[in-house]
């Protein structure tokens, strides 16, 4: 089938790509080549395995003159935590018309979407406690734990990134309601090769990267025991082709975590990018701050994906993390001092506690 890829030029974009012209799918992307992501634009057009039409997805003009095709694959986004609490229009804009337009695109063609979200819709997720039962959005008590998120947990979004998902999730079930195929994926913190390198307001990999490459210190805001499910872009990837490739049923929507179910925690990602750095070791420090929006506990409840048989990450975090830093390392990336101006900009702007 020939498959549009909003956003195909991006990070999970290209993985995406190269997996499904390996399973004979042809591949056509609607990407805006934002320079904030991309520094060199015509090196992401000529790494795309198919054409690319360049378009930004919040304006309707850029989904006339599109070529046919039998499915679309929604990945363009605004994903910035700390930046949505500011740019609160340009992200409601890109994120939540953009996915209107997609799933509009999609009831008019009759065809399949899937949609990305995120795990961010669940804002803090789920708590067990001995004393309160389960509790959603907050920790009770020290006794508490944090659990697992299932798609069905009340949406709880804690930042405009967040709010935007939600929103754009709900959009496009209003949209496709009658009979459309709509899948919605909710990925968790997705790492590995391809990972944008010069935007300070994405993925903590990233800054620590930057970070090895100069030799200095990892920066970890907070105690560092802030746990992630940190998924690598080539599982998700799977999943996705899988979506595409075993559609629900018209009218059906179908709602699905994206995680290894497996819970890290801030120090043990540090800990992994000092081991997979070709370099000497660094210290870690803490800097106590933290950034409005931020969760504490993450982690992908598994039980649907695996009642349905999508394929499950087989990429445990350590593996990840070294492909990450391993085809990472010599690629041109911003200076570390960029995560520092954007942190102090966040912190100028009182978004900073
Ligand atoms: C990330 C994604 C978001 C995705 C979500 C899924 C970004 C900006 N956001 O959010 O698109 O939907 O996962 O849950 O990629 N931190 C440090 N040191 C640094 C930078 C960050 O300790 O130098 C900390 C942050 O305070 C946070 C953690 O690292 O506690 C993770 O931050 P980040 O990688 O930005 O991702 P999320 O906010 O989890």
């Amino acid at each position: 089938m020939r498959v549009l890829i909003t956003g195909g030029a991006g990070f999970i974009g290209r993985h995406l790509a190269g997996l499904l012209v390996s399973h004979g799918h042809e591949v056509v992307a609607l990407d805006m080549l934002h320079p904030q992501v991309h520094l060199d634009p015509s090196l992401a057009i000529s790494a795309f395995p198919g054409k690319v039409i360049s378009g930004d997805v919040s304006e309707p003009a850029a989904w006339h003159g599109l070529p046919a095709v039998d499915a679309l694959v929604h990945l363009a986004a605004e994903t910035g935590v700390g930046q949505s609490m500011y740019e609160v229009e340009r992200y409601r804009s890109v994120n939540v018309g953009g996915t209107r337009a997609a799933a509009q695109f999609a009831a008019a063609c009759g065809i399949p979407l899937v949609s990305l979200s995120s795990r961010a819709v669940y804002g803090e997720g789920r708590y067990e406690c001995p004393g309160h039962g389960v509790i959603f959005g907050s920790r009770c008590c020290a006794q508490a734990v944090p659990a697992p998120s299932a798609e069905d947990d009340p949406l709880r979004p804690t930042s405009v990134y967040g709010k935007t998902k939600a929103e754009a999730e709900a959009v496009a079930a209003t949209v496709l309601a009658d009979e459309g195929q709509l899948t919605i994926i909710r990925p968790q913190n997705v790492i590995g090769p391809g990972q944008a390198l010069h935007n300070p307001y994405t993925g903590v990999l990233a800054a620590f990267l930057a970070m090895l490459r100069e030799g200095k210190a990892l920066t970890v805001y907070g105690s560092g025991q802030q746990t992630r499910d940190f998924v690598h872009v080539s599982d998700l990837a799977r999943q996705i082709a899988w979506q595409l490739e075993t559609p629900p049923a018209p009218g059906r929507i179908r709602v699905v975590n994206s995680g290894t179910g497996v819970r890290s925690t801030l120090l043990d990602l540090a800990r992994a990018a000092i081991d997979a750095a070709p370099t000497g070791s660094v210290d870690i420090v803490h800097r106590d701050v933290q950034r409005a929006g931020d969760i504490e506990h993450a982690c992908a409840d598994l039980a649907r994906c695996t009642a349905l048989g999508v394929p499950l990450p087989s990429i445990g975090l350590r593996q990840s993390v070294f492909d990450f830093i391993g085809a990472s390392w010599t690629h041109p990336g911003a200076p570390a001092s960029a995560w520092d101006d954007a942190l102090r900009e966040l912190g100028d702007r009182g978004l900073t506690s």
